[in-house]
């Protein structure tokens, strides 16, 4: 397992890391039990893997990884999790105070069996949002920090609504944050504009999301994202009518789709770890395998710059 230095927190971190959410949600949306989360979590940390995220908000989630982790010692791994700053989904006016950031921090260490989070995150941030979180809410936590409950504070993007980043791009100047989450795949690799610099900048470590997700792990939802690529005039019309649109990507010396997902999220230097979202330890031993073999080559990554450089905007995956 390659360990990279996650930003100024100055932790190692294992390249590719364990995600609790997305659309398998640690098992929950796919069927695995306890028993499986277990086996899953296990061959995770035997083969290096040391850290896990989770959020408050992915359901049983927290209590799920807390309980499959309870066997090993809490210095084996760092948890990350987030909390939920805008319940009702609107307004700045809507976030929550700062006494319900507390109660879902003690809530969260409850469910995760444990005394400390090492990197706490405002979950999916919004750019109209980013006055009053950094101004109310992160006071709160760096109280906290102070306090001993959390080491360090991160944020993640609402990437699904926010794909070119805006919300990272405006929040990150303030300073306080130690990590970020970023949405980053082969098919929209905006971060690599400006905001990956901004990373390095201020010496953040980057945590990626939807390295793969559903539309580069399952044939149906690509052809279904390549259908509205070529009818909003994103990519050619011809190539939705090959049976697989990355086929071509096998060319370049990978064996699926998948694994060229996690490698090309890999290799930016801004990048300090790659979150695998899978439920499915065969699924995780593969994504483990890929992240060996190191980054995409270059001339992989050129020709992929060269198809979707220029999608920029959030994508149905
Ligand atoms: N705003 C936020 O804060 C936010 C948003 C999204 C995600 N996240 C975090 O990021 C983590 C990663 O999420 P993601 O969804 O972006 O992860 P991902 O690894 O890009 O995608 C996960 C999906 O890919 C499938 N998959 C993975 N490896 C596979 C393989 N080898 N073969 C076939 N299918 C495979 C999984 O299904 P199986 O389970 O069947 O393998 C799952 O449906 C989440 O778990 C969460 O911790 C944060």
């Amino acid at each position: 397992m390659e360990y990279r230095r996650l930003g100024r927190t100055e932790l190692d971190v294992s390249v590719i890391s364990q995600g609790c959410g997305g659309p398998s949600r640690l098992g929950q949306n796919t069927g695995v039990d306890q028993y499986g989360i277990n086996e899953l979590v296990r061959c995770g940390i035997e083969s290096g893997i040391n850290l896990f995220d989770t959020a408050a908000a992915y359901g049983s989630s927290e209590e799920i990884l807390g309980s499959a982790l309870k066997p090993f010692p809490r210095d084996d791994f760092l948890l990350a999790t987030k909390f939920s700053y805008n319940d009702k989904g609107g307004l700045p006016n809507d976030i929550v105070g700062v006494d319900q950031v507390r109660k879902s921090l003690d809530q969260s260490l409850k469910k995760l069996q444990t005394d400390y989070i090492d990197v706490y995150q405002i979950h999916g941030l919004q750019l109209a949002h980013v006055d009053v979180v950094c101004n109310q809410l992160v006071p709160e936590l760096e109280r906290q920090k102070q306090a001993g409950k959390i080491r360090f504070i991160g944020v993640t993007e609402l990437w699904g609504r926010d794909g070119d980043h805006r919300a990272l791009l405006n929040c990150i100047p303030c300073g306080r944050f130690d990590t970020a989450m970023v949405g980053y795949n082969l098919l929209n690799s905006s971060a690599d504009d400006a905001l990956f610099d901004m990373c390095i900048e201020h010496d953040l470590g980057v945590l990626i999301m939807f390295a793969v997700r559903r539309s580069l792990s399952d044939i149906g939802h690509r052809r279904k994202l390549f259908a509205d690529l070529a009818r909003n005039g994103y990519i050619d019309e011809q190539v939705v009518e090959v049976d697989d649109p990355l086929s071509w990507i096998l060319d370049h010396g990978v064996a699926s789709i998948t694994e060229a997902g996690y490698r090309f999220a890999m290799q930016p230097r801004a990048v300090s770890t790659v979150l695998t979202g899978t439920s499915n330890t065969e699924h995780l031993n593969s994504n483990l395998c890929a992240a060996g073999a190191g980054p995409l080559s270059e001339s992989a990554v050129a020709e992929i710059r060269s198809r979707f450089g220029h999608i920029k905007h959030s994508l149905e995956n």
